[in-house]
């Protein structure tokens, strides 16, 4: 028997001390350093993906397998995976608790039952509560097994026996394995339970599901290489409170990434939205000072999102600068933009920033629509509200094109918008029905434009 090691173990990076200190070197966390006993592990007990011992292959004689996908069921969810399912494919669903993790694996397994052997083992929950919430959803349950358990040797052996084509772990955290004697959710045992869960998947092309908490940062509690292991990571995003759900593809060996799909969380379960677009707009009775529509493109789909902002004097020493559902520093550099090249000067006002349905906007053609934002909260006064923006803004004050000009401006078009602001370079061609396109290069011919609509 190998004698056990005491080790330290950073909790979210994973880096290993000989003993324990307050903040960890590789992610400069603080008090994430914990405890963990490390039996050396058989080297035996490593095989590669193929089940055997490796051989060289030369590339032309690699045999490909038609690329299979197969369908979760819902459109949205297949989006995000880049067309559907892989078998032999590891995918892990990170989010908040309560978001509908268990909820949308439950319907998908369900679906896929109907022609394949699955398994939903349960980590968290009771045999009983996945079926009740089953029969409430009114899913199918004939070829749906459930097998509660954390010990991964045991989930294997049944696995082995049952041979399911598709298997969902939730979750990934709760599970442990003998190989170490640290507890379930130490970073440890994460990583060597997803470890033998993922090589059994690729052993035998099961596609396998893996839950992930999330932690308070909002990162995936557990090590980071968690998200190396597998092929495919999505995240749960969106507020609780509103009622729907946005699963954004971070990591995707076989599609896009950055792909949305977005559902509604019903007393039915979790629905797809299938025409999304205006579901991110507010609509008022009077237009109001500070909002702007902007048509974003996460991922391959036009969305249409409303961007607000407050600006106010700000009463204390440091004004406040605050951006929810975009890159706060991002909004730092805009306003100094802002100041260098029109001389307006917003030190000593509060900014706030918010886009409307909890979405995140990670691209840079967000950049004129904030500014307009901004701009009609200062003035207080309102934009049309069938006018449109988009366009990166540069730091000498050059607006530049985005990508997929053309599908923005179409999409808008389809919602009623009558004018759209736009960068020179993503003026179309073609004509988009109905619309007054207006070319801006420049902050301050885009300025010019704002003083002349509102
Ligand atoms: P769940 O899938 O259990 O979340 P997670 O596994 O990510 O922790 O989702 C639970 C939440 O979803 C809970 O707050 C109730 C809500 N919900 C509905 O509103 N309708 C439903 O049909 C279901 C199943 C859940
Ligand atoms: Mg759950």
């Amino acid at each position: 028997m190998a004698k056990s090691k005491l080790v330290f173990c950073c909790q979210t990076c994973g880096t290993l001390y000989p003993k324990w200190t307050g903040q960890c070197t590789g992610c400069n966390q603080w008090n994430t350093i914990a405890e963990e006993t490390q039996t050396p592990i058989q080297s035996s007990r490593y095989q590669g993906y193929a089940g055997t011992e490796a051989q060289i292959a030369c590339m032309a004689d690699v045999t490909l397998q038609a690329d299979i996908r197969l369908s979760s069921g819902s459109q949205e969810l297949d989006r995000v995976l880049g067309g559907g399912i892989i078998m032999g494919s590891a995918i892990l669903i990170g989010g908040d608790p309560g978001i509908g993790k268990s909820t949308i694996l439950l319907q998908t397994i369900a679906h896929l039952s109907q022609n394949l052997k699955t398994l939903y083992v349960t980590g968290e929950e009771s045999p009983q509560q996945v079926t009740l919430r089953a029969r409430r959803l009114g899913l199918p349950e004939q070829q749906v097994w459930l097998l509660a358990d954390t010990h991964v040797e045991t989930i294997l052996s049944h696995v082995k026996k049952e041979k399911p084509r598709v298997l969902v772990i939730d979750s990934i955290q709760t599970m442990h394995t003998s190989l170490l004697s640290s507890a379930p959710g130490s970073v440890g045992q994460v990583r060597e339970s997803a470890m033998q869960l993922v090589t059994y998947a690729k052993q035998t092309e099961t596609a396998l599901f893996l839950i992930g908490h999330v932690t308070k940062e909002g990162s995936l509690a557990g090590p980071r290489v968690l998200e190396h292991m597998v092929d495919t990571v999505l995240y749960f995003e969106g507020e609780q409170d509103s009622a729907y759900r946005i699963i954004r593809a971070v990591k995707n060996r076989f599609g896009a990434v950055n792909e949305l799909g977005i559902f509604a969380m019903t007393e039915k379960g979790l629905r797809e939205v299938s025409h999304p677009s205006a579901i991110f707009l507010s609509r008022y009775a009077q237009p109001v000072s500070g909002s702007i529509i902007t048509a974003t493109k996460e991922g391959s789909r036009p969305l249409l999102v409303e961007v607000q902002a407050l600006v106010d004097q700000s009463h204390a020493a440091n004004p406040r600068r605050l951006s929810v559902g975009l890159d706060p520093q991002r909004l730092s550099m805009l306003l100094a933009v802002l100041h260098k090249h029109s001389g307006l000067s917003t030190h000593s006002m509060d900014v706030f920033l918010n886009v409307v349905g909890g979405l995140q906007i990670t691209e840079t053609a967000a950049d004129l629509p904030i500014l307009f934002a901004i701009l009609s909260s200062f003035r207080n006064r309102h934009l049309p509200p069938d006018l449109l923006v988009f366009g990166e803004l540069g730091l000498a004050g050059e607006i530049r094109p985005v990508p997929g000009g053309q599908e923005r401006l179409k999409e808008a078009a389809k919602h009623g918008f009558k004018t759209a602001i736009v960068p020179q370079a993503n003026v179309v061609k073609k004509e988009v029905d109905g619309m007054k396109i207006v070319p801006v290069q420049t902050l301050k011919e885009a300025l010019d434009c704002f003083e002349a609509i509102c």
